[in-house]
């Protein structure tokens, strides 16, 4: 069935959250990134033609999926059962923990989510971030932000005490601004591509070609570009 998203046959269109770096940002008004490169690496090795990529706030883009306004999701999204009773997911293609972020220089050094009780704390709204501070923080004053450059920005002026981010976002973020991991803890997340669950056709198109570009060496060129590993 070809008349969700894009027009044309085996025509898709992608859909991220920018301001997730270095999976997905605005660099001098282009959109680029690990997940940029890598989704259009694992399309070529498909019969699909990735045609265009929109922007969304991230907490809108399985509404825009199942709306058919896209139809693949490449934006570091953590698989989990909640998303799956919305959307599909294909094969894993990146592991990430998350990490607490606290203002450089900023007097506060929690070591654990114990530590976070009580105190003023960001995520980006629809995020595993947001999740744990809702979950595993005992009383947290919480602000939900669009975006999470808007929450680390707030963080830098002390407005907010911490952030719980991905770990390799939190990594990137320490490297160009005044933030400061103060500790990483284990959620074993993983990364899936997002299709609509009727779309198996997609699906395992996806799943070749994120085994194909992993065995020919591409992902790591991937990595090495935007980690620097
Ligand atoms: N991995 C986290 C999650 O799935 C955060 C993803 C945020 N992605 C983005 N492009 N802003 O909830």
């Amino acid at each position: 069935d070809q008349s969700d998203g894009a027009s044309g046959e085996n025509e898709i269109i992608a859909g991220t959250a920018p301001g997730f770096q270095p999976f997905e940002m605005n660099r001098d008004g282009e959109l680029v990134g690990f997940d940029i490169d890598h989704l259009e690496a694992v399309v070529d090795e498909t019969d699909y033609e990735l045609t265009g990529w929109e922007e969304f706030e991230f907490d809108t883009l399985i509404q825009a999926l199942n709306n058919g306004n896209i139809d693949v999701i490449a934006a570091a999204m953590t698989i989990n059962d909640e998303r799956r009773e919305q959307i599909a997911f294909t094969d894993p293609y990146y592991s990430a923990n998350q990490s607490v972020l606290v203002q450089t220089g900023g007097g506060f050094q929690p070591s654990d989510l114990d530590d976070l009780a009580g105190r003023t704390l960001g995520a980006q709204s629809g995020t595993t971030g947001e999740g744990i501070i809702e979950d595993e923080v005992e009383d947290p004053d919480y602000q939900s932000y669009e975006n999470y450059v808007y929450a680390v920005q707030e963080l830098e002026q002390g407005r907010i005490e911490a952030i719980v981010i991905d770990q390799p976002v939190a990594e990137s973020f320490e490297a160009d601004r005044e933030v400061e991991i103060a500790f990483t803890f284990e959620t074993g997340e993983e990364y899936g591509l997002g299709v609509r669950q009727d779309d198996d056709d997609l699906r395992e198109a996806l799943n070749e070609g994120i085994a194909a570009v992993q065995e020919s060496g591409e992902y790591e060129e991937i990595t090495q570009e935007w980690f620097g590993e």
